[in-house]
């Protein structure tokens, strides 16, 4: 007989299976045949297609193609469910939440059988991982809806939510998504994944069961056919997508112009860096949980390992001998470390890449080991050699495939780490807590592990940076997403209202330097003209636009007139143009590192001064101000003095927060700039419009371009003066002049900007969102008008979150 000596030697244990009973027993409950739910029932299964188990490649159950008729019937469930849903109020939302805790709990087995089956992932994740923070999630959101009036004050529920989720995770990212969209009083549509969405229709009957509201919760299955009319449905209030980089700029360029809110969790190319210090053994068994936990289906996955040039063959010995332990196979069984690849698709991309690395020269390793022919697996494989630029160090393969590089240097190990589009997560690895927390601020990531991976918490937001997409699910900016502010009698209802009308104040207007509107003519032959016009003081020079902190002639060598309110020629400024845009572009980026590292203190020393010397100059930009729009210029000018102080009052108190994670560690919530912002300023209140979003986004590390109001840009290009005598650094704050929505639009367009805020059109918002797709930047746009001078509507910590990202850095803490 084998000795426990020889099995501890050999880990030639035999299986230990789960049974599958409780998922067949409610899969032969239904018939295996599913229609989508809605209303609080199951519909009649339509246009069915096959749920296959990945693992055996045996059909599992039948579920419904969800048709434009399926997604009018849900959507209308979920608005007809809204106003009793909002007006339950928090407690009451808390105590669902908490009973849907409950219920998963008591369901714990069977939730994590069937997400095995549909999904081939192993039986020790679901159970020990999925199904314990998706309950999780539903405690931890029961408290932000008890808590809902007091935290967020001035806030209600976007209204009905259209979410889609992805396969990689399927219960777990439907818990992500409901949990606060029920807790901000939202009713939902959710669409799982094709592949996986057995566990979704069996939580909504749980839901059910539990007591849930008819219309609160709706699932419709189906393809992307199904996902994309949810998209479009004119009725729907926000959309919240977790996939592809590919089907989130789909989406984006989709609800561009919509009005509808939008939270995108993308993909990513994450870095797992290794110092020499690093204590190796951890970090093997790290890299399993990096990259080979959930088959490395895993939009966070450490897929890409950088190790310190030093210590590479020695982890690299050590990683082969770890991945030749690992055991693959039936996920139901409760000794392997690795189930199926979700289907034969996604296999076949895997196979596709790993054979496009070996093309491309890395060296390719996999273990000893055979893996089992039937069914979807695909064993753990190891790349070195890899150059940073080849495909496999650039796209996400989602698999089991990892690929490592070296470096020399902490600043080499950055450089590589920022090396893709994507900015989701990273891993630090040293035993040098001063060389982790000096790495961690400078990676370009929305969570970063010390001496950890794949650590996950409700109470800890998460999201990417770039093109990993922007939002954040779990924590208090999780639940942002699902919150709209109130504004007069503002409830979604009203915004829609706003939005459809589209109006706009009307300020004075932009005659271009030929005499007629939306003309150009060289700047050159004003100046006769101009004195003809008016005599009078303000009328005295073609403003310049302000580029690196010197003023800049435009490069089309064009003006445009600017008349004030009572019709008379005011002045001119430069017309921007793409290559002004360039330039500023350009200062604001060199500027932004050492503005970013810049201490609060003196940004607010700064933003204090700047508003000391407009005080300073009051009688005359009010002048300026009353001859562009004819309202209260002096009364704008206060207002603008006033907000400046407001944000050199927030520029040392924006702090970020300690999350208590229930680990051993704690994950350090740091507002971070999100970079260079391009501003689109509004046309009312010209220089209040322009400081009120111009300071915020300063006050916080950012840097900006800003294209003033077209029709008076003249208030923001006096302000360079006042900017030069204030030890704004040069590059912090660049103006450039001229039509606004195409410069804002080109600004969308950049791919060295990080943001774009618009206030204006209807059809200038839309233009910049379908732009910004291009590198999927965060915008933030309006086109109903803001009461700028109000403190409600004017400034506050709705800015600032526009302002600054947030990045979740977990740290081990305590015993
Ligand atoms: P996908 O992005 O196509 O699918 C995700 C979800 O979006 C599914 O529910 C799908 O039905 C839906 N969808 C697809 N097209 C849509 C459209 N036009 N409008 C609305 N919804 C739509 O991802 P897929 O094809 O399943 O996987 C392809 C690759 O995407 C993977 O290899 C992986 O690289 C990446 N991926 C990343 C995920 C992440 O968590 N970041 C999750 C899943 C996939």
């Amino acid at each position: 007989m084998t000795s426990v000596r020889e099995i501890f030697d050999t880990m030639e244990y035999g299986p230990a299976p789960e049974s599958a009973k409780p998922a067949q027993a409610w899969l032969e409950e239904h018939g295996s045949r599913f229609g989508h739910f809605v209303n609080g029932r199951f519909t009649k299964p339509t246009a069915t297609f096959e749920v296959i188990n990945p693992a055996t490649g045996r059909r599992l159950a039948d579920v419904s193609e969800g048709s434009r008729k399926d997604e009018d019937a849900a959507v209308k469930a979920a608005r007809q469910a809204f106003p009793a849903w909002q007006a339950l109020g928090g407690h009451g939302r808390a105590r669902h939440l908490y009973a849907l805790a409950r219920i998963v709990q008591r369901n714990s087995r069977l939730l994590a059988v069937l997400e095995s089956m549909d999904n081939g992932k192993s039986i020790r994740e679901t159970r020990d991982l999925d199904i314990p923070l998706v309950a999780r999630h539903f405690y931890h959101h029961a408290g932000w809806a008890q808590l809902l009036d007091t935290e967020f004050p001035g806030y209600h529920g976007a209204g009905v939510v259209g979410q889609i989720i992805p396969w990689n995770f399927p219960l777990l990212m439907m818990a992500w998504k409901v949990a606060p969209a029920l807790a901000a009083g939202c009713t939902i549509v959710i669409k799982p994944a094709e592949f996986t969405p057995l566990t979704a229709l069996c939580f909504a009957e749980l839901a059910e069961q539990a007591g849930l509201p008819p219309g609160v919760l709706n699932v419709l299955t189906g393809d992307g056919e199904t996902g994309a009319m949810i998209v479009d449905h004119p009725d729907i209030d926000k959309i919240a997508f977790t996939g592809s980089t590919e089907v989130g700029r789909i989406i984006r360029k989709a609800t561009a112009g919509s009005g509808k809110k939008l939270s995108l969790e993308l993909g990513g190319k994450s870095p797992f860096i290794v110092f020499d210090d690093a204590d190796l053994d951890s970090v093997v068994e790290g890299v399993v949980d990096a990259i080979w936990f959930n088959q490395g289906q895993v939009c966070c996955a450490g897929s890409r390992l950088l190790v310190q040039e030093g210590i590479a063959d020695r982890l690299y010995d050590k990683l082969r001998a770890r991945m030749e332990t690992l055991r693959l196979g039936s996920p139901l069984d409760k000794a392997v470390d690795m189930g199926a690849i979700v289907a034969p698709v996604q296999l076949e991309r895997i196979r596709t890449l790993v054979e496009h690395g070996r093309n491309e020269g890395a060296d390719f390793w996999q273990p000893t080991w055979a893996c089992p022919t039937e069914g979807c697996f695909y064993p753990p494989t190891l790349f070195t050699n890899v150059a940073p630029s080849s495909t496999i160090a650039q796209v996400e393969i989602f698999g089991p495939v990892l690929v490592a590089m070296t470096f020399r240097t902490p600043s080499e190990a950055v450089a590589l780490a920022n090396n893709t589009p994507y900015g989701l997560a990273a891993s630090v690895w040293s035993e040098s807590i001063n060389l982790a927390l000096d790495v961690a601020p400078k990676l370009k990531a929305g969570v970063v592990w010390i001496n950890s991976t794949n650590l996950f918490d409700a109470a800890a937001g998460f999201g990417g940076y770039r093109e990993s997409g922007f939002g954040r699910e779990g924590g208090r900016e999780g639940m942002y997403e699902y919150l709209k502010k109130d504004r007069g009698t503002g409830g979604p209802e009203d915004r829609r209202t706003e939005r459809a009308n589209g109006k706009r104040r009307s300020g004075p207007s932009v005659i271009r330097s030929s005499g007629q509107t939306a003309k150009t003519a060289k700047s050159s032959r004003r100046a006769a003209e101009l004195d003809d016009v008016d005599r009078g003081q303000l009328v005295d020079r073609t403003a310049k636009m302000y580029i690196g902190g010197k003023q800049a002639r435009p490069d089309s060598g064009y003006s445009m007139r600017i008349t004030g309110h009572d019709g008379r020629l005011l002045g001119e400024v430069g017309e921007g143009n793409r290559k002004d845009l360039r330039n500023a572009v350009e200062a604001a980026h060199a500027a932004l590192g050492g503005w970013a590292k810049t201490t609060g203190h003196a940004r607010a020393q700064i933003l204090y001064y700047i508003a000391e010397n407009l005080a300073a100059r009051r009688d005359e930009f009010a002048r300026r101000l009353t001859a562009l729009t004819g309202g209260d210029g002096e009364a704008e000018v206060d207002a603008c003095v006033e907000r400046l102080f407001t944000y050199g009052a927030w520029a040392d108190k924006y702090d970020g927060q300690v999350h208590q994670v229930p680990l051993r560690g704690v994950a350090l919530a740091m507002n971070e700039p999100i970079g260079v912002i391009g501003v689109g300023c509004p046309d009312e209140q010209p220089l209040l419009g322009f400081v009120s979003l111009v300071a915020p986004a300063i006050c916080v590390g950012n840097t900006v371009v800003a294209v003033p109001s077209e029709t008076a840009p003249l208030a923001a290009t006096d302000f360079y003066q006042v900017l030069d005598t204030s030890d704004v650094p040069a590059g912090v704050i660049n103006i450039v002049t001229g039509p606004k929505d195409s410069l804002a639009k080109t600004l969308a367009e950049h791919d060295d900007v990080d943001a774009v805020w618009y206030f204006g059109s209807a059809d200038g918002l839309k233009a910049v969102e379908v732009a910004s797709a291009g590198n999927m930047k965060r915008t933030w746009c309006e086109s109903a008008p803001r009461a700028w001078t109000t403190r409600d509507d004017g400034e506050g910590r709705e800015f600032l979150r526009e302002a600054t990202q947030v990045k979740n850095i977990w740290v081990p803490y305590g015993e």
